[in-house]
């Protein structure tokens, strides 16, 4: 199904398309951006809670700046002094954050008509071709995203490009989770898990240093599942500097595999999130600063969680990283399911 959502400041329409599955799950998706507006899912008595913060409007999208259910790239997460050098060559990208790289930098992907191809009531695949030197990149590339609603209560996306040039890759979804519903206030009485045994350091502007610290002993610690507030506002660095959760995790194993999971009693709610990614950013919303949402609520601080599944930041200027460098002809196909269980 498909509706108008709006124009975009420049006139172009954007179409709402909605994606059912047989237990009553519905996602709401946009070909601006390629964007995640909503998730209804029922909780333990069956009733419905859209479970992603988001706009009612284009403008929203448009001037917003917490990328609500974003689909972030070519580079989500930061480029150290925007720089990065490949092949020989040092390519210079805009500087949107402290002198840093963030989330493609200006000139967001978030932010651009994307094509539709193969839509049906439980998928549907956005296309946007990034040129050569688009945003600082080498490469012209198509970029796929397909948002597949499945009869398991599973929310997957799938991300396709094939380069021309060796270039960087790093898609990522950007949805702030809250399971007690978009609206319901701080999402840190949630638990979380997430199963790493260590995370990567970062400076005052969530640059990696490299090291890469075990969780052992720390309030990074979510290899049991624990409540996020519990200690977010703890008395150590990490936290003091991200001004609660806003870091990237060393995923245990490889391949698919599930690697994360939130949990709200009070809804019933349980998601958990696969990935064939190496690293999650766990960020809790800490800069989320009076909101205009949707159905008029105004979202303030850690009102949502982001699980952005990702090479790790910085990545390109790090050896001991796995590479983000998708090679000319190369296929670039990662995939990230966020499952939704009912709990009694
Ligand atoms: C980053 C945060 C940033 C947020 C919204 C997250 O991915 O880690 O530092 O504030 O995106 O821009």
């Amino acid at each position: 199904m498909t509706e108008l959502f709006g124009k975009t400041k420049d006139g172009q329409e954007v179409t709402a398309y909605l994606l059912k599955n047989k237990n009553g799950m519905e996602a709401k998706v946009l070909d601006y951006g390629a964007t995640l507006v909503s998730l209804m899912v029922p909780d333990r008595e069956g009733i419905s809670r859209d479970v992603v913060l988001g706009y009612d409007t284009v403008s929203g999208y448009e001037e917003g700046t917490c990328y609500f259910g974003a689909t972030v790239g070519r580079v989500a997460n930061r480029i150290g002094k925007a720089q990065f050098q490949l092949n020989g060559t040092i390519y210079q990208l805009a500087k949107n954050d402290n002198g840093n790289s963030l989330h493609g930098g200006r000139d967001y992907m978030n932010q651009r008509m994307w094509r539709t191809e193969n839509v049906s009531d439980q998928e549907i695949t956005f296309l946007l071709h990034s040129p050569d030197g688009d945003q600082g990149y080498p490469g012209a590339v198509d970029i796929r995203v397909t948002y597949t609603l499945t009869d398991g209560d599973e929310l997957k996306i799938h991300y396709h490009a094939v380069p021309e040039a060796d270039t960087l890759l790093n898609l990522t979804n950007h949805s702030y989770f809250n399971l007690n519903g978009h609206g319901s206030g701080p999402a840190t009485g949630q638990k979380a898990m997430i199963l790493a045994q260590a995370f990567t350091q970062a400076d005052a502007e969530s640059i990696p240093t490299g090291e890469i610290v075990p969780v052992e002993g720390t309030p990074m610690d979510f290899r049991t599942a624990k409540t996020i507030g519990q200690e977010i506002d703890a008395d150590y660095e990490p936290l003091i500097l991200g001004k609660g959760y806003d870091h990237n995790w060393v995923l245990d194993g490889s391949g698919f595999r599930k690697v994360a999971q939130l949990a709200s009693e009070e809804s019933g709610i349980c998601m958990e999130v696969s990935t064939d990614l190496p690293g999650i950013q766990f960020y809790t919303g800490n800069f989320i600063e009076k909101e205009n949402g949707k159905s008029g609520t105004i979202y303030g601080k850690r009102q949502g969680v982001c699980f952005e599944t990702q090479y790790f930041p910085d990545a390109v200027n790090k050896e001991n990283f796995e590479s983000p460098i998708t090679k000319a002809g190369e296929v670039y196909d990662t995939t990230t399911v966020y499952r939704f269980i009912k709990s009694s």
